[in-house]
């Protein structure tokens, strides 16, 4: 299960992995907090059922979160993937799911909605992307698994954010792949992809 809210080209590369059966994963549905983005688009192509659970349709964000992992519960994913997805995910569904994020910086560095644009305004010359386990805070969840990304002279958000977005496709086909196949563990901030030893 992935959800987005924008192009979906971190999804795009999951569908495209799980054509090959040795992925060892498919994408049950697409779930997205909007209509009319590009994400649900390359689902339907893909013949994925989609569905949309906007937060400003319920009373509160509360109903949201329980209308959210209601939604998610009917296709019963080993493994729900954010993938571009913008808002902050409520205590049912994490409670329910496990959840795996994408984001394009090396946290803890530049957690949040603007992080390409912050690691440039900041000066590094060295960002990436990391993929984590979500928990109840914004992008503090343990990290999985990390891959730097080097800043070039001339780069602006747009340009940095795209040679991003190559690492972040790759590392997160990958570890999706990796955790579906092998399972995983988690000690404290410590995830251990791979079936515990006997
Ligand atoms: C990705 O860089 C993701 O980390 C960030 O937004 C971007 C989504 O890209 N949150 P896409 O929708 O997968 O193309």
């Amino acid at each position: 299960m992935v959800l987005v809210s924008g192009s979906g080209t971190n999804l795009q590369a999951l569908l495209d992995a799980s054509a090959d059966e040795a992925f060892g994963a498919r994408v049950v549905a697409v779930g997205a907090d909007r209509d009319g983005i590009e994400g649900l688009s390359r689902a339907e192509r893909s013949g994925v059922p989609t569905f949309v659970q906007k937060v400003g349709d319920h009373a509160t964000r509360d109903k949201w979160d329980e209308a959210l992992t209601a939604q998610i519960a009917e296709y019963k994913p080993d493994l729900v993937v954010s993938a571009g997805f913008m808002k902050i995910l409520g205590p049912r569904v994490l409670g329910s799911f496990p959840v795996v994020n994408t984001h394009p910086a090396l946290l803890p560095a530049f957690p949040g909605a603007h992080a390409v644009h912050e690691a440039l305004a900041y000066g590094v010359r060295l960002t990436g992307c990391t993929v984590h386990l979500v928990d109840a805070g914004v992008d503090t969840g343990p990290v999985i698994a990390q891959e730097a990304v080097a800043v070039r002279d001339g780069d602006d958000e747009e340009s940095l954010h795209e040679r991003i977005k190559t690492a972040e496709r790759r590392l997160l086909v990958e570890i999706v792949g990796r955790m579906a196949r092998d399972g995983w563990t988690v000690s404290g901030r410590t995830v251990r992809l791979g079936r515990p030893a006997r």
